[in-house]
C-alpha cells in the first residue's frame, strides 16, 4: 500500500466540486485516511512548492494556492501515487486527457483544480505538512 498526498485547490472549493472529486477517488476504492480544510499561508506555499519557489510562475502560484480554502488529504491504497496522478491528468487542464479530472473540469494550466504528490519522496515530505501521524487514520473496512 502506498499513502500519497492530495489537494483540492481553491478553485475545486470555490466551484462546489469538492464533493465530484472526492467521489472519484472513493468510487476507484481508494482509502481517505485524513482530510482537513485549511487555509494555505505563504510559508505552507513556500514549503510545499520548494522546487518551483524559483521559477517565473512562482508567484501566481502562491497567490492563487492562498487566495481560499483548501481541502488536504492523505489517500491511501495500492500504487496509489501513480493512480491518483492518473486520475488527475496533465497539468495543464487543456492538455488533460477527457476521463480525468482535470480534463473533464479545468481549462487552465494553474487553476488545475487538484494536487498530487509525484513520488514517493515527495509524498511522504508533503504528508509531514499537513498531517500529524495521529491524524492519519486506519482504515478498517467493515463491509
Ligand atoms: P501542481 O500539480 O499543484 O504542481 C505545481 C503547480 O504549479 C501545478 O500543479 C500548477 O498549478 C502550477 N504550474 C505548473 N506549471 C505552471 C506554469 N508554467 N504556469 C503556471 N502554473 C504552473
Amino acid at each position: 500500500m502506498q499513502r500519497t498526498l492530495v489537494l483540492l485547490k481553491p478553485d475545486a472549493v470555490q466551484r462546489r466540486l469538492m464533493g465530484e472529486i472526492i467521489s472519484r477517488f472513493e468510487k476507484k476504492g481508494l482509502n481517505i485516511i485524513a482530510m482537513k480544510m485549511l487555509q494555505v499561508t505563504p510559508t505552507l506555499a513556500k514549503e510545499h512548492y520548494a522546487e518551483h519557489v524559483e521559477k517565473p510562475f512562482y508567484p501566481g502560484l502562491e497567490s492563487f494556492i492562498i487566495s481560499a480554502p483548501i481541502v488536504a488529504m492523505a489517500i491511501e491504497g495500492l500504487e496509489a501515487i501513480r493512480v491518483v496522478r492518473e486520475m488527475l491528468g496533465a497539468t495543464n487542464g487543456l492538455n488533460a486527457a477527457a476521463g480525468t479530472i482535470r480534463g473533464d473540469f479545468s481549462s487552465s494550466r494553474q487553476m488545475n483544480l487538484v494536487h498530487a504528490s509525484d513520488g514517493e519522496e515527495a509524498a511522504a515530505r508533503e504528508l509531514a505538512l499537513y498531517f500529524n501521524e495521529d491524524e492519519i487514520c486506519a482504515y478498517n473496512p467493515v463491509l
